[in-house]
């Protein structure tokens, strides 16, 4: 497992990531999408477990929720389900927000 770092205070790390926005960073080999709601910070992979789709083309709602663009499956930021049975879960990464900045967790 690798640790990244993304900004080097929490408010470079916000306005790096906008409330309710979806953000798209290379970290190492790995694209990833990170989100914000709140104080809580979301870091999920790219790419839709159901048909591939970019999910930073994707919106995210106000239950936590990422939704994919292309067949509006719904993914929960905190646990990866999808709500669709028929789908696999969303990868997530586990992060953590410090003085320091943003670290990720791959
Ligand atoms: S490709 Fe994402 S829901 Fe179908």
């Amino acid at each position: 497992m690798k640790t990244f770092i993304l900004g080097r205070t929490k408010e470079e790390v916000e306005r790096l990531v906008p409330e309710n926005q979806i953000k798209t960073v290379r970290l190492g080999e790995e694209k990833i999408c990170l989100s914000r709601v709140g104080n809580a910070y979301f870091a999920f992979e790219r790419t839709c477990p159901h048909r591939k789709a970019d999910l930073a083309n994707g919106f995210i709602n106000k239950f936590q929720e990422v939704i994919c663009p292309l067949h509006q499956y719904r993914f929960n930021l905190v646990t990866g389900r999808c709500h669709q049975s028929n789908c696999q879960d969303l990868k997530l990464f586990k992060n953590e927000i410090t003085p320091e900045g943003l670290k990720i967790y791959i």
